[in-house]
């Protein structure tokens, strides 16, 4: 059965279009990357998968139930079996990482302060950063790379998820660290047997990642298949969107790193 399932979702804001009958799902355990032009509506995607917005027409299932006709509180729940990673990784500025990523655990939950401690140094390991040099840190003493860490941490802290959602993780951040994020998203999507949608501009990391591809153009699916379809795609719109990247696209497809994730 699908984690996310659209089907012929028409969405606007007010009086802008943004999506036009875009159908698409992801199984579980799958990951699908979305790409297509700034302003092409994959932001407002995950908003909907998330169910901050409804759709004016179609639907949006996630996990099988349609998120807009749920109660708030099933919403709520339903919420928890998904973690997002927002755009450039928004954390608390006032508050201490260690403070970030126990945030959820010390509004919503009974457990002693001690054992949140704990379950965040844990969390900061299994991210890949050394609790005892950052938890009492601030965001703004942190490089980019951490800051995205940091912000994976409390995703996983705050749910237990079945779907991953990431905007543009690696915007922004030196290759070293696009490499390190990529493979801590690849990690948590092979350990933890969840779905995957990542939205990213960068083809490279595209191709790192995903098992399917879908590109947006102008609110519709222009394309929606493997590698090698999209490859092979005549689509004048998906031809346009890769213009751009034609001559990485068999170097990075074919990198060491790409193979060796
Ligand atoms: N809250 C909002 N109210 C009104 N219009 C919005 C709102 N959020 C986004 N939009 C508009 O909807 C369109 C799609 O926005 P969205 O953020 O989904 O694009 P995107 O594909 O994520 O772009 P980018 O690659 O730049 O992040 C844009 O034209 C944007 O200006
Ligand atoms: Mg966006």
């Amino acid at each position: 059965m699908a984690m996310i399932e659209f089907q012929n979702v028409t969405f606007a804001y007010e009086d802008k279009p943004v999506l036009r009958n875009v159908s698409f799902s992801v199984a579980q355990r799958e990951s699908l990357v979305i790409m297509g032009p700034s302003g092409s509506g994959k932001s407002t995607t995950l908003r909907l998968i998330l169910g901050l917005e409804c759709p004016q027409e179609g639907t949006v299932f996630v996990d099988g139930e349609n998120i807009c006709k749920m109660a708030e509180k099933d919403k709520r729940e339903l919420r928890k079996k998904i973690g997002m990673v927002f755009q450039a990784g928004a954390l608390f500025d006032s508050m201490t990482v260690g403070e970030n990523v126990g945030y959820y655990l010390l509004e919503h939950t009974d457990l002693s302060f001690e054992e949140i401690g704990e379950r965040v140094r844990k969390m900061l390991g299994f991210v890949g950063l050394n609790a005892d040099e950052i938890i009492d840190k601030l965001p703004e003493e942190l490089s980019g790379g951490m800051r995205r860490r940091v912000a994976i941490g409390r995703a996983l802290l705050s749910t237990n998820p079945k779907i991953m959602l990431y905007d543009e993780p690696t915007t922004g951040l030196d290759p070293a660290a696009i490499e390190n994020i990529l493979r801590l998203i690849m990690k948590l999507h092979d350990e933890k047997e969840i779905a995957t949608v990542m939205v990213t501009h960068q083809i490279a990391d595209a191709f790192a990642v995903a098992d399917r591809f879908v590109v947006i153009h102008d609110g519709e699916v222009a394309f929606d298949g493997t590698l090698e379809e999209l490859r092979a795609s005549t689509d004048e719109r998906v031809q346009q969107f890769l213009e751009p990247f034609r001559k990485s696209f068999t170097k990075v497809a074919n990198s060491h790193f790409i193979n060796g994730l």
